[in-house]
């Protein structure tokens, strides 16, 4: 009997995701170069699950049932056209590969066209949930050929995560929407990651709070309207004590931040087609600033911060801290979702943020009880350009405006670096207002440079011969 899929990559996800695909009684092979790994897998297996491992391409392949279809979990990037260098001469016409790791949309375009000029389809596919999301039920974003992705879509919808019964996965849109989709997920990611980690800060320097009382905050926070699976595990962090000292493990972790690049694609993007989101791009920034830490130390010194005030009540100060949270991770959710909405009219896509949204409602790490409020204003209008506009959020954001206020500024004037915070009220600030003092910069760039101007009392482009100042 021939397998239903192939799995390419038996790293901790590919494995898992493969159990997954088992344990939901689809037959599935895995590949890996590595003989270890390929033994791990047979050794994982339970007897029920129908896999079978390979160490050659050749048995891989010959192994599937037709068309094929074979996931891909391998680092994006080269390994990824590796695989594909080897695979492509032994597959036949109708098969599917899909890519399942997170590579760059652009690279997906790529591939597509190349597979197709060979018969094949190729589909980028997001996944999110970390190694235990893999097993157990990641929110799952596949995106490209409509007809291939209806021969995966049972077994993508058995393996999801699911919200009310319905599953986390649906068709993202065209060529790399899946890849897009995920990329900008990322981005919303590091955000909200820059988010929690100021109003920690914030609650450690400016309330003293210590570990204990953390975890007590992060935990209320959690059971309310804030439930989400960031606040969740930061909560549980608080409680990790230290193997090597008797402290905190988090005390421990020194300032410097990694990044694998998904965060940093979502803003180039950003720029690229022109969309504000400033509070992921400064989460981005944030993570290369905090690699500086050699100059952070010597500037500390030679920059003492003033004596910090103490908020005078605790309490309302941590319930402010706690409304700034969710107002500003709310409004990171709407730049990100507004550069799907333009990515999916610049690359036709055909994004269905609808669909989008409700997926990330389980098993991906972005995953809050606010995508529910989300998907009710998409649901309400599918064509919405920013979530703001919505009627429903604006209560909320009206709600939880002064606490963001309030924050910002005692974070401003004590010299507790919020650079999230901060550009999640100026993003905020801007796009509310008419008016905005850049008829200035258009005065300016016209002096300077004749680059022309409109005007706001009647139809075309101008340009004037600025007076010269007169002293
Ligand atoms: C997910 C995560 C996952 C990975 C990030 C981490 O959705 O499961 O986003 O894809 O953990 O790529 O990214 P950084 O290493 O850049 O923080």
């Amino acid at each position: 009997d021939k397998y239903n899929y192939g799995m390419v990559g038996l790293g901790v996800m590919g494995r898992n995701l493969l159990y997954n695909i088992a344990d939901n009684g689809f037959s599935i092979a895995g590949f890996d170069l590595d003989e270890e790994k390929v033994k791990e897998l047979q050794e994982g297996a339970t007897s029920e699950m129908k896999v079978k491992g390979s160490r050659t391409w050749e048995d891989f392949i010959s192994v599937l049932e037709t068309p094929r279809k074979i996931i891909l979990m391998v680092p994006a990037g080269k390994p990824v056209d590796a695989v594909l260098e080897s695979i492509t001469p032994l597959l036949t016409k109708g098969d599917i590969v899909i890519d399942a790791g997170n590579s760059y949309f652009k690279d997906t375009n790529r591939r597509v066209a190349d597979l197709a000029a060979k018969n094949l389809h190729f589909m980028g596919m997001g996944v999110s949930g970390g190694e235990k999301g893999a097993r157990t039920g990641p929110s799952i974003m596949p995106g490209g050929d409509w007809e291939a992705f209806q021969l995966l879509k049972p077994m993508l919808e058995a393996i999801s995560a699911k919200v009310d019964q319905e599953a986390c996965t649906a068709y993202m849109g065209k060529d790399s929407a899946g890849n897009y989709v995920k990329m900008v997920h990322n981005g919303i990611e590091y955000a909200i990651m820059q988010l929690i980690s100021e109003a920690y800060d914030l609650l450690k320097k400016g309330a003293n709070l210590n570990n204990d009382q953390l975890y007590e905050v992060f935990r209320e926070w959690n059971n309310g309207e804030m439930n989400s699976f960031l606040m969740e595990i930061t909560r549980d962090i608080f409680q990790q004590k230290d193997s090597l000292t008797d402290g905190y493990l988090v005390d421990q972790i020194l300032d410097k931040a990694g990044a694998k690049g998904t965060g940093k694609w979502t803003s180039e993007q950003a720029m690229e087609i022109g969309v504000s989101i400033p509070t992921i791009d400064i989460a981005v920034t944030s993570r290369i600033l905090s690699a500086y830490k050699e100059e952070r130390v010597q500037a500390s010194q030679l920059y003492a911060k003033n004596e910090m005030t103490t908020p005078e009540n605790t309490e309302l100060f941590i319930k402010e801290v706690g409304d700034a949270l969710y107002l500003a991770t709310l409004i990171s959710y709407a730049q990100g979702l507004a550069l799907l909405v333009k990515a999916s009219e610049e690359y036709n896509f055909q994004i269905p943020l609808k669909d989008v949204v409700k997926i990330w409602r389980g098993g991906c790490i972005i995953r809050s009880v606010l995508l529910e409020k989300f998907y009710s204003a998409y649901t309400q209008d599918p064509h919405l350009s920013n979530i703001l506009l919505n009627k429903d959020i604006a209560v909320i954001v009206k709600e939880k405006i002064n606490s963001l206020r309030k924050t910002a500024a005692f974070a401003a004037s004590n010299g507790i670096s919020s650079l999230g915070i901060q550009t999640a009220l100026g993003y905020f600030d801007a796009y509310t207002t008419e008016s905005l003092p850049v008829n200035l910069i258009q005065a300016q760039r016209d002096y300077f440079g004749a680059h022309t101007y409109q005007r706001i009392d009647r139809e075309g482009i101008f340009h004037t011969s600025w007076e010269t100042a007169k002293n």
